[in-house]
């Protein structure tokens, strides 16, 4: 870690309660070297959300993705096991698959030929022989480390350094998901949405306790009721929740989001989980530069199938599209604030914004980290 880096992360003092804290400071959000840092730290040590386990219902299907930069690939091998690899070649270091997803018998690079079976060994070379010292055995694609949880598929990219996911996520949010019935929800739709912001300043505006509502989402803010939106800490995670209410609702929000409360979990560092009655959308936010940002929803509901409630779905998804772009500028307005001069850090709402909190104080456990260091 460079002298600089160092510096800019003791900027931020972790041990100050709530009430005497304040945000992480600007240059965290704006600062190229600490975002590199960032990669390989925070979102090389963490697990990861790589795929959806419907993507993945049988053997020979796999699932392409990019996590903190690296290429991986997330197939389903004919033992019926769930593997994560580099999706990087042994020979020459192409990409094997380059779809984002499908189905094959057996993982072909498109550059030689070289072929890897579904549980990632070394198979046909073409044109290799008389290669002398070359062990196949151990020119398989390099694994990673893999778990699933509820619907979704988990890697992290550095073995060895965490702790496995069912410890990371703790029995209390375990068990708080499984009595959701998640499962029993279907996948409909994935949109993709760009924020020109640093990563950390959606996570924040997510975990602002709902604070930003009644002046940035006046749909949303008509079925929720702020006074008794609550904010709970875990360890890694944090719930926000707000009982719905019926009456004095805004009518397109009130159509597609009812029931008698509303669920947001947000998982360290880039998951969160929003649950409306019956209806679900997830939100993974992926740093593409310093200052760009993916957020990347996938929206799941009972019934995927009946035309009935297609239109539905689709009317509660055009929802969540609104809201989302009532949050985009405001979080290219925060960027460009934070940019400036004028600002360095900012104070925090003790009754709003203990969620953010606790984010930056694992973030700092995270980039101040020793482990990290020695990777460089
Ligand atoms: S790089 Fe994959 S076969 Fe050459
Ligand atoms: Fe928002």
């Amino acid at each position: 870690m460079n002298d600089q880096l160092t510096t800019i992360i003791e900027q931020y003092d972790p041990s100050l309660e709530l009430d005497y804290a304040s945000t992480i400071p600007s240059s965290w959000y704006i600062n190229k070297d600490f975002y590199d840092h960032e990669l390989k730290t925070v979102f090389s040590q963490s697990w990861q959300l790589a795929a959806r386990a419907d993507q993945l219902s049988e053997p020979g299907k796999y699932v392409t993705t990019d996590i903190a930069g690296e290429p991986v690939v997330i197939v389903r091998g004919n033992d019926g096991k769930l593997r994560g690899f580099f999706n990087v070649c042994r020979h020459h270091a192409a990409a094997v698959m380059t779809e984002p997803e499908g189905k094959a018998a057996q993982l072909r690079c498109p550059y030689h030929g070289w072929t890897y079976s579904l549980e990632g060994e070394l198979k046909g070379t073409p044109d290799f022989s008389g290669v002398c010292d070359f062990d196949r055995a151990s020119n398989g694609l390099v694994s990673l480390d893999i778990a699933e949880w509820e619907n979704w598929i988990f890697v992290k990219l550095v073995q060895g350094l965490a702790v496995s996911l069912q410890d990371f996520l703790g029995e209390d949010l375990i068990s708080q998901a499984s009595g959701l019935q998640l499962k029993d929800l279907h996948w409909f739709e994935r949109r993709h949405y760009h924020f020109d912001c640093n990563w950390k300043v959606f996570v924040d505006n997510y975990l602002d306790g709902g604070y930003h509502v009644p002046y940035l989402h006046k749909g949303l803010d008509s079925v929720l009721d702020y006074g008794r939106y609550m904010i709970e800490n875990g360890e890694h995670h944090c719930l926000q929740w707000s009982p719905i209410v019926s009456e004095g609702v805004e009518e397109q929000t009130g159509a597609v989001r009812k029931g008698d409360r509303a669920l947001y979990y947000w998982i360290y560092p880039n998951f969160m989980i929003n649950w409306y009655d019956g209806v679900m959308d997830t939100n993974l936010v992926v740093p593409r530069d310093v200052d760009q940002t993916e957020v990347i929803f996938d929206f799941y509901f009972p019934d995927v199938v009946s035309d009935e409630a297609r239109a539905r779905n689709r009317a509660s998804v055009a929802v969540g599209q609104r809201i989302q772009d009532e949050d985009v500028a405001i979080c290219r307005s925060v960027q460009r604030g934070l940019n400036s001069r004028a600002y360095r850090v900012g104070r925090l709402s003790v009754r709003r914004e203990a969620g953010e909190h606790l984010f930056h104080r694992l973030l700092y456990r995270d980039v101040s980290s020793l482990a990290a260091d020695k990777r460089g």
